[in-house]
């Protein structure tokens, strides 16, 4: 798991933390399903807290390995039993998930929200009934503060600003910065934070750069499939007016790279020669390796292992510690490019990680 940074404001959380500790202490026994099902049979066990997983899908690399990473994480052995609701892509599903979740009378829930907006009622449900709720990986979008226990994820936007920086800084080095550039756009699920956050950072970098022409904006839903298909289609209506591809996530590069193969052109960092430069986030191991072979110019890195904070958040509460607000995952930036080395962002300074085939060999996911 990457490092966690933490912003502040402690004392509310913490209050809450208390109070819903104190309610599960006069609550009844954890209840227990069968392992891996939200259908289980529910039976009282001592000294083991039943959490349930509102999970989204599988439809990205980056979500197998979050996915894993909680399985591992809330084993038995650990002292949980895991509950898994797969949403399957479906907000709709999720909502439901959390009502289940509620009326099994769980020890704790952990949200992974497909999209930001629709979590009023659910979750207030779930507060009204004691039972804490643990968003991580992408964000709600509530009117309350108290909706949710604690908050793990990603900070998307600074990831999309980080990219759009080696975008700048890369083309300031190879002398092209004043140059018209045709960019596509092959976005995240819509309303997802990791697709608003993405967008937003983009949408910033068109504004700073009018040379920068964005030719088309299609939904490629995080995966290979759908990343494939749009890009076939901005291929056929484009060609070769295409020079940048901003992909949301690497499965939808995956895709999008399959598809300027099979239309005879090259992925690439060389503009000048005609090669389509890729960007992607994630970083999972198998893009990683396509930015080592140069065929994704830049990585921006989204941490998927939470499993073991999540569990680290879950004994805090059980502690009755206060906890912060809101946490953010550190992430890197990769490229198998020499330079750009750093990117500014805002003021800020980032390295950007070169990459080495002994570093991909270590990726876990
Ligand atoms: O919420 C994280 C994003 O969702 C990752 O970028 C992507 O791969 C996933 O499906």
């Amino acid at each position: 798991m990457t490092n966690i940074g933490s912003t502040g404001r402690l004392a509310f959380r913490g209050a809450v933390a208390m109070f819903l500790s104190a309610v599960l202490c006069a609550a009844p026994a954890a209840v227990q399903a069968d392992p891996g099902s939200a259908d289980g049979v529910a039976v009282n066990e001592d000294g083991i807290l039943t959490v349930g997983y509102v999970m989204i899908g599988a439809e990205s690399d980056w979500r197998l390995a979050c996915n894993r990473s909680v399985a591992e994480a809330f084993t038995r052995a650990n002292g949980y039993s895991l509950l898994v609701n797969d949403a399957q892509q479906k907000p709709e599903k999720q909502i439901k998930a959390v009502r289940e979740f509620v009326n099994q009378e769980v020890d704790y829930i952990l949200l992974n929200p497909i999209v930001e907006s629709g979590w009023e009622a659910s979750l207030e449900e779930a507060r009204e009934a004691g039972i804490p709720v643990i968003v991580f990986d992408r964000e709600v979008d509530v009117r309350t503060e108290d909706a949710f226990t604690a908050w793990i994820g990603s900070d998307f936007y600074l990831e999309g600003k980080k990219s759009c920086a080696w975008l700048e800084a890369y083309l300031a080095e190879k002398g092209l910065e004043e140059e018209p550039l045709g960019i596509v756009h092959i976005q995240g699920t819509p309303g997802s934070s990791a697709q608003i956050g993405r967008t937003m950072a983009l949408d910033d970098a068109l504004t700073r750069h009018p040379q920068w022409q964005l030719l088309d904006r299609q939904n490629g839903d995080f995966t290979t499939a759908k990343g494939k298909e749009v890009m076939v289609d901005m291929l056929a209506r484009l060609g070769d007016r295409i020079q940048v591809v901003y992909c949301e996530n690497d499965n939808e590069a995956y895709g999008a790279l399959e598809a300027i193969r099979e239309a005879g052109l090259t992925a690439g960092p060389d503009l000048q020669a005609g090669q389509i430069l890729l960007m992607s986030f994630d970083a999972a191991h198998n893009g990683l390796q396509l930015t080592l072979e140069g065929k994704i110019a830049v990585n921006t890195e989204c941490a998927p292992l939470y499993g073991p904070a999540l569990t680290q958040l879950i004994q805090s509460l059980e502690r009755g510690e206060m906890l912060p607000e809101k946490q953010y995952v550190q992430e890197a930036q990769f490229s198998g490019l020499e330079k750009p080395a750093r990117v500014e962002v805002e003021g800020e300074i980032y390295d950007v990680t070169p990459l080495s085939q002994e570093l991909i060999d270590r990726r876990k996911y």
